[in-house]
C-alpha cells in the first residue's frame, strides 16, 4: 500500500523563527523522519507575492528559508523538497479551482479578513491565496497538512474545493485534513497576546540564526506583565518555549516557582536564552555551511522540483481530462 502524502509550504517572507519550528517544521521532521509517509516541502515564493517583498529581497530569501529548512533537518533524500514556483502545475490546478470556487467562501477567510483591514487595497491574488494554497496540497492529492492554528481554515477549504471539483467532474481528489503540532500557536515576545509573526517585527520574535548574544538581549526585553490580575501571558509563553527547548526537570522547577510565587523573571530569561541557543547550535553552522555553497543549494531544488514535477504532471493530465481541455 502507498503511503500517505503529505503536503506543506512556508512562504519566504523572512528567516524563519520559533513559532515556524514549533508550530510547523519540527513536526515536518518528525514526520519525515516517521518513515510512514510521503512528504512534499516547498518554499511557497508565489503565495509571497501576495505581501510587498521587492523581487532582489525574493531571490534572497527563497535561498535562505531553503538553508534553513535544510539545516534544520530537512532530508531531500526523504521529502521531496522544492520551490512552489518551479512547478507549473500549481499554478494551473489553481486557475481550474479558481473556476469552481463561490467568491463567498473566499470572503469567509478570516486570514483574507484580518490582511485587508491593514492594506489600503487588496489584490485578487490576496483573495485567491487559500485556492493557491488548495492547489498545493491536492496537485499531490495530499490527504495530511501539518500546519499551524492560523493555517487550518485554509485546509478547511481545500476539503472543500476537492468537493466542488469531484462533484462537477466525478472523484479525483482526496480530502485532507490539517495535522496540528502539540504547542500549535507561539506568542509575541513583546506582545504575548498575539502570535508570533516576522511580520511584527524582530522585536517580537526569536530567529532560529540568531546568536547567543541576541536571544540573551530579545528575551531581556520580553513582557512577563500580567493583564487584569490574570495569569501572564508573556510568562506562559516564556514557559511554554522552556517546555519545549529545555529538559523536563528544569521546566518543572521553573513551573513549581511560578505557581508558588517565587519565580524570578531574570533566571527565567537567562535559562531560557542559554537553551534556544544550544538547541540551534547545530543548526547555525548548517545554515552557513550552505549559504556559502550556493551552487549545492540549487543543486537540491532542481531536483526536488523534478521529483515533485513527475507527480504533478501525471494529475494534471487526468484534471485535464476531466475538465474537458484535453
Ligand atoms: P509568519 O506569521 O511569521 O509570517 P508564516 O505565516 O509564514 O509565519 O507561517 C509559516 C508556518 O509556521 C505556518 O504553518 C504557520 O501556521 C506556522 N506558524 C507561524 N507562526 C506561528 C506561531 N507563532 N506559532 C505556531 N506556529 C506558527
Ligand atoms: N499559507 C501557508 C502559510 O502562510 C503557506 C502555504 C502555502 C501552505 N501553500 C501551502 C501550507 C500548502 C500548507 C500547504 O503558512
Amino acid at each position: 500500500m502507498s503511503k500517505p502524502v503529505i503536503v506543506s509550504g512556508v512562504q519566504p517572507t523572512g528567516n524563519l523563527h520559533i513559532g515556524n519550528y514549533l508550530g510547523a517544521v519540527k513536526n515536518w521532521l518528525e514526520l519525515q523522519n516517521s518513515g510512514k509517509y510521503q512528504l512534499y516541502i516547498f518554499i511557497a515564493d508565489l503565495h509571497s507575492l501576495t505581501g510587498k517583498i521587492p523581487a532582489e529581497q525574493l531571490r534572497e530569501q527563497v535561498k535562505i528559508t531553503a538553508a534553513e529548512l535544510l539545516a534544520a533537518g530537512i532530508d531531500p533524500d526523504k521529502t521531496t523538497f522544492f520551490v512552489q514556483s518551479h512547478v507549473f502545475e500549481h499554478t494551473e490546478l489553481a486557475w481550474i479551482f479558481n473556476c469552481v470556487s463561490p467568491m463567498g467562501e473566499l470572503d469567509r477567510m478570516t486570514q483574507y479578513k484580518d490582511k485587508t483591514a491593514q492594506q489600503i487595497s487588496a489584490t485578487a491574488g490576496l483573495f485567491t491565496y487559500p485556492i493557491l494554497q488548495a492547489a498545493d496540497i491536492l496537485i499531490y492529492k495530499g490527504s495530511l497538512v501539518p500546519v499551524g492554528q492560523d493555517q487550518v481554515q485554509h485546509v478547511e477549504l481545500t476539503r472543500d474545493i476537492a468537493r466542488w471539483f469531484n462533484n462537477k467532474y466525478g472523484e479525483f481528489f482526496p480530502e485532507a485534513k490539517h495535522l496540528l503540532t502539540k504547542v500549535p500557536k507561539v506568542m509575541s515576545l513583546l506582545e504575548p497576546e498575539k502570535k508570533m509573526s516576522k511580520s511584527l517585527g524582530a522585536g517580537h520574535v526569536i530567529e532560529l540564526r540568531e546568536e547567543p548574544d541576541e536571544i540573551i538581549e530579545k528575551l531581556k526585553r520580553a513582557v512577563t506583565a500580567t493583564i487584569g490580575g490574570k495569569k501572564a501571558p508573556g510568562v506562559e509563553n516564556l514557559l511554554g518555549l522552556l517546555k519545549e527547548f529545555g529538559d523536563e526537570k528544569t521546566y518543572k522547577e521553573f513551573l513549581l516557582a511560578e505557581k508558588d510565587g517565587t519565580i524570578r523573571y531574570g533566571d527565567l530569561k537567562a535559562t531560557l536564552s542559554k537553551t534556544v541557543s544550544d538547541y540551534f547550535t547545530s543548526f547555525r553552522e548548517k545554515r552557513a555551511n550552505l549559504l556559502k555553497n550556493t551552487k549545492k543549494l540549487d543543486d537540491i531544488l532542481a531536483n526536488g522540483a523534478k521529483k515533485a514535477q513527475k507527480v504533478a504532471n501525471t494529475n494534471m493530465g487526468t484534471v485535464r481530462k476531466l475538465i474537458g481541455i484535453r
